[in-house]
């Protein structure tokens, strides 16, 4: 597979922000989180990743998504030391999900004001959203953008969504798109230049590039690649710091999916 050792750096930092080891540590995050108490945690991790997205490439993007909902709700190049120590939360409330995760419809200062409550500027707001370089979107997200939007559309991108997205819910619903069209499985700055030729699949993408203050962004992004991975670095780092809890705070889930 072409992009297999691409994903490696990027993502298995990601994973390891969500293994749970059984240590309390009163202090920040750090990178060398694990270096005693578990030494072998990251090749252990790099490995299961690997195998994970080499069965399917997708399963990259279901893990930076996940990385974002959790830092959301709760709590140089394309790859970043991943400072390591996040404890899950001891409760999960899915109207706070509701309330704090963006959606595929918002406008671009709901956009804004969205990322600043968690303290992310506009600019990292833009570069976030770069993780769209890869990963899929259902029907349901993007019909709004085909039939009920003033944004502009490339006419065979449309052709291309309503053929597999009709008009009415709940018809097509879970149909997907990659949400970069040209790349879908590659992280790179494509989804920008998406954005400038009208490709944008959701209306939250293509508002970045509307005639409106994050344009200028979305043009340096893509005529320059590397301002575009430094800055999705760091970006990321400050994400994964929102909330955060460590020591002897929050919990350590056993059953990631239930908070107990
Ligand atoms: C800017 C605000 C954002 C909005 C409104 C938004 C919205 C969405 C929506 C509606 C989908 C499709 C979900 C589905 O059909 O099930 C999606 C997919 C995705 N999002 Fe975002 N997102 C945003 C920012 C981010 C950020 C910051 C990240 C990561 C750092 C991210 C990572 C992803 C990935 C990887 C997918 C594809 C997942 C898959 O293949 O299933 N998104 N997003
Ligand atoms: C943890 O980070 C906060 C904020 O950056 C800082 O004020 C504090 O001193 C740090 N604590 C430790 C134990 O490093
Ligand atoms: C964005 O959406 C919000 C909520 O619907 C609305 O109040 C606001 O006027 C919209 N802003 C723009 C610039 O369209
Ligand atoms: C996209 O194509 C559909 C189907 O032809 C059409 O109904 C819709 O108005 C088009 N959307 C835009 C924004 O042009």
């Amino acid at each position: 597979m072409g992009n297999y050792k691409y994903m490696e750096t990027i993502f298995v930092p990601i994973f390891i922000l969500l293994v749970s080891l059984n240590y309390v540590m009163p202090c920040n995050l750090t990178t060398n989180f694990y270096d005693k108490t578990c030494p072998k945690a990251l090749a252990t991790i790099k490995r299961s990743v690997l195998a994970s997205v080499s069965s399917n490439p997708r399963n990259a993007a279901l893990l930076v998504r996940l990385h974002f909902h959790d830092c959301f709700v709760q709590l140089g190049g394309k790859s970043w030391p991943v400072r390591l120590g996040r404890r899950d939360s001891t409760t999960s409330n899915p109207d706070e999900a509701n309330r704090d995760l963006p959606r595929g419809n918002f406008n671009l200062s709901q956009l804004i004001d969205n990322f600043r409550r968690k303290g992310l500027n506009a600019r990292e707001m833009v570069a976030l959203s770069g993780s769209h370089t890869i990963g899929q979107a259902r029907c349901v997200t993007f019909r709004g953008r085909i039939y009920n939007s003033a944004l502009n559309i490339d006419p065979a991108f449309n052709s291309s969504l309503s053929a597999i997205c009709p008009p009415t819910a709940p018809n097509g619903d879970g149909n997907l798109r990659p949400l970069d069209l040209q790349t879908p499985n590659r992280f790179d700055n494509n989804y920008f230049r998406n954005l400038v030729s009208s490709r944008g699949l959701l209306i939250s993408d293509q508002v970045l590039f509307n005639g409106d203050s994050t344009d200028s962004i979305v043009t340096e992004y893509v005529q320059n690649p590397s301002a575009f991975d430094k800055d999705f670095a760091s970006a990321m780092i400050k994400m994964g710091e929102i909330d955060v809890l460590t020591g002897d705070a929050g919990i350590i889930r056993s059953l990631c999916s239930r908070a107990s």
